[in-house]
This record gives C-alpha cells, sequence and structure tokens, in this order.
C-alpha cells in the first residue's frame, strides 16, 4: 500500500481545463441570455425562487447588505472563522462585527453566547456553515430575539446541498451567497450568487448587478490558469511522483499547515475595483454544466465520511451537526490535540493533511481584535483535515484509516 495521497483537489479533469482555457481566451464573456440561464437554473437547483451572480461571494454579500438597508453602525453577528473579505464588507459598509463563540459539535453559534451577544442594535445574522455541517437552524429563530428589522444572510459557500431537516442550506434566510471560487463543490473559476426567495430583493440584486463593471478577460483566463496548477500537482500520478516530494521537502522548513496558504491579514482601505466586475457568461455556461455532477462528487465525499466515522471514532470526535445524514462534508475535519504532530506522522506514510486556510478574525491584531473565544481556539487549533474529495477512491481512504490506527496503537 504504497499510495500517496494529496489534501485536496479541484473538482475538474484537467482535460476539460485545457478546453476551458482555450475557449475562455475567444469566447463572448457578456451574453446576458446565458447569465440569466445560468441564474435560473442554479435557484431551481437550489429550491430558492431568484438567483444572480457576481463576481465574488464577497460582492454578493456587500449587496445583500445593501438591498436589505442594513442601517449603518448597527451590530452584525459574524462567524469569527471566515474568510478576511467578509469582515471588510461588514467595516467598510459602517457596520460593527460582532464575534459569536462557535459550537463543536455544529460549527455554527454557540446558543448562549449567541444570545448574550444578541442586542437592540443587531441588525444582521449572518450564519456561515463550516466545512460542510449543517448545524440545528432552530436557534435562528428570529421572532425569539423580538429585534425589530433583524435580517439573516448565510453563506452556504461550504456547503451547497446541505439540509436542515429535508430543506437545502441557501433557503433559510433573506438572502444567501454562494461562493463558486475554486475547489468549491460547484467551481466556476470563480464568481458569487446570492439566492433570494423574496422578488423586491431579487429585483435590487439584479439592479445592482447591471451597474458592475465589464468583466477583465485577463482575470478570468489567470484564475484558469492556477486552477490547472492546482489540477496538475494534485493529480494522482503527479502526486505520488513529484508533489508529495516536494511537499517533505518544503514541509522541513515550513510550520505552515493551512489548505491554500496563508493570506493576507492587513486591513483595507476601500473595497478594491477588481470585486465589482461582471460575472462572465462563459463562466454561467461553466455552471450549468457543472450542476450535472455535483451530486455524484458529493454522494462520494459523503460516503468517505461515513467510513472515516466509523473508522476513527474510537481516537476523534468529529463535528457531525443536527443530523449526519444532511451534511455534506466538504472537508472533513477531526479534533486533535497535537495537529502538527498527527500531520508530520502522517506525511512520512504518504498522507498530505491540512488545516483550514480561512481566518481567525476575533484574534487579528492589526484591525485591533483580541477577543478570547474558547471553542473557536479549539476548532481553530486543534484540528486537522483529512483528504475526502471525490477524485481518491476507497483504497485511499482506506489507507488513511488503516495507517492512523497503526499510529493511534503505538501511542
Ligand atoms: C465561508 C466562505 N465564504 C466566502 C468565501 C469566498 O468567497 P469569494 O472568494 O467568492 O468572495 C469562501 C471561500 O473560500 C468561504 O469559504
Amino acid at each position: 500500500m504504497n499510495l500517496k495521497i494529496p489534501r485536496g483537489s479541484t473538482y475538474h479533469k484537467i482535460t476539460e481545463e485545457i478546453k476551458d482555457l482555450y475557449f475562455s481566451i475567444f469566447s463572448d464573456l457578456n451574453n446576458q441570455k446565458i447569465i440569466n440561464q445560468f441564474e435560473e437554473k442554479f435557484a431551481t437547483y437550489n429550491g430558492s425562487k431568484y438567483s444572480v451572480t457576481f463576481p465574488f461571494a464577497r460582492t454578493a454579500f456587500h449587496y445583500a447588505i445593501r438591498s436589505l438597508n442594513i442601517e449603518k453602525n448597527s451590530e452584525v453577528i459574524m462567524s469569527p472563522i471566515t474568510i478576511k473579505p467578509i469582515l471588510d464588507v461588514v467595516i467598510l459598509n459602517g457596520l460593527k462585527p460582532v464575534f459569536v463563540d462557535l459550537n463543536k459539535n455544529d460549527l455554527s453559534y454557540d446558543v448562549v453566547d449567541l444570545k448574550k451577544k444578541i442586542t437592540p442594535n443587531t441588525k444582521l445574522i449572518l450564519i456561515t456553515y463550516l466545512f460542510g455541517i449543517v448545524p440545528n437552524l432552530s436557534k435562528f429563530n428570529k421572532d425569539e430575539f423580538k429585534i425589530n428589522n433583524l435580517k439573516i444572510i448565510e453563506d452556504f459557500s461550504q456547503c451547497l446541498n446541505g439540509k436542515y431537516k429535508g430543506k437545502k442550506t441557501g433557503n433559510f434566510s433573506d438572502i444567501s451567497i454562494y461562493s463558486c471560487s475554486s475547489i468549491k463543490t460547484l467551481d466556476t473559476y470563480g464568481g458569487g450568487v446570492a439566492f433570494t426567495n423574496n422578488k423586491d430583493n431579487f429585483r435590487l440584486l439584479k439592479e445592482f448587478q447591471k451597474n458592475l463593471k465589464s468583466p477583465k478577460r485577463f482575470f478570468l483566463v489567470k484564475k484558469i490558469l492556477i486552477n490547472i496548477v492546482r489540477t496538475v500537482i494534485t493529480n494522482l500520478f503527479v502526486f505520488n511522483f513529484l508533489t508529495y516530494y516536494i511537499l517533505r521537502f518544503i514541509n522541513i522548513f515550513s510550520k505552515n499547515t493551512k489548505m491554500l496558504g496563508e493570506r493576507d491579514k492587513r486591513p483595507i482601505k476601500n473595497l478594491p475595483v477588481s470585486w465589482f466586475q461582471k460575472y462572465t457568461s462563459f463562466q454561467a455556461q461553466k455552471g450549468i454544466q457543472s450542476l450535472k455532477n455535483i451530486e455524484i462528487s458529493d454522494n462520494i465525499r459523503k460516503k468517505f465520511s461515513e467510513k472515516y466515522i466509523k473508522g476513527l471514532k474510537n481516537f476523534f470526535n468529529f463535528p457531525i451537526g443536527f443530523d449526519k445524514l444532511q451534511n455534506i462534508y466538504w472537508q472533513f475535519l477531526i479534533y486533535v490535540k497535537d495537529p502538527k504532530e498527527l500531520k508530520n506522522k502522517l506525511l512520512k506514510k504518504g498522507i498530505d493533511t491540512s488545516s483550514t486556510s480561512l481566518e481567525k478574525l476575533n484574534k487579528l491584531p492589526k484591525y485591533g481584535f483580541n477577543f478570547q473565544l474558547n471553542n473557536v481556539d479549539e476548532i481553530y487549533n486543534n484540528s486537522l483535515f483529512l483528504p475526502c474529495f471525490s477524485k481518491l477512491k476507497e483504497k485511499h481512504i482506506d489507507k488513511i484509516i488503516y495507517e492512523i490506527t497503526k499510529i493511534k496503537e503505538q501511542e
């Protein structure tokens, strides 16, 4: 069993990406009919009435805040673990971020801390689904909070096709957002989509979309090239003979365990212009094609996750959410005391693991934040992703379980 296993991969085939690179250079990027078609199909797919495309999920979030008319200076309940641009959008819209501790079982807000942090000035709750786990959504019952004009936005970028009581995530709020960025389960070389079931919100979002600038072909081509590199270096054959040895070499010097490496931690003064270029019809066409394949890869990942849960339950705890059958397990996370030690041991056995590239926002010194949130520290510092993507085979998962069992038995 000398297979080498990468930490993750894109959801595209390399042949498909090379074709995409070629066509992205020549095709029309501004065909609104195709964009509308994708929006209709994606909305229907998600069980929502409407969807509107933007260049990023962060842009969709920005316009969701505008569409919902959230008053300046009001407080926004948000996850301390997410991408930094979401925080930048909150701050640059004149709103105040309030970080709530998370629950280790569902990676969503701890109910006691949530109730403590909600004040009459709270006007928005952002529900962020982390790593494809669906929490008990009854904790977001608006009537219980007794606040006028309280709005909810879901960020289900990591949880497309997750369900709560049979209904898909992205349908439990005023507006929800999804990111079609690289390695997401619906990846269109970037892009963000806002979903809503409310016609007025839809009209406002469409109006904002109309005013975006024309897309730059260069950005699209660059994204496809980055995806090609990711797909090639994580290809099982290439990984076995090349990438794995490079990683082992890098690992001697680098302490970085993050999935996609480190990201910039500094605040920004303005929202960059590159966030405000239209989503292209080329990406929309890619989205229409990709919608057909998501469930196949979801099912493979879900099957692998079940295997992990069964095979490793004596050694680790995992976030399980409200109903383990309705999670989507975008990443498979285990809680472990010393993730670096386990990572190193596994790497020697040919298995590459990683931790999240998301930021721990409550501890960003350049923003002046230093709030202690105990569970967040544990979720962030004491966890590791095991490889769990649909390009793997069952034999890979068996090998990982086997090697971990051996390590644990020797401890
Ligand atoms: C929870 C979450 N929100 C938003 C995003 C990113 O969205 P975008 O890069 O499209 O703005 C990501 C991507 O990693 C994410 O994981």
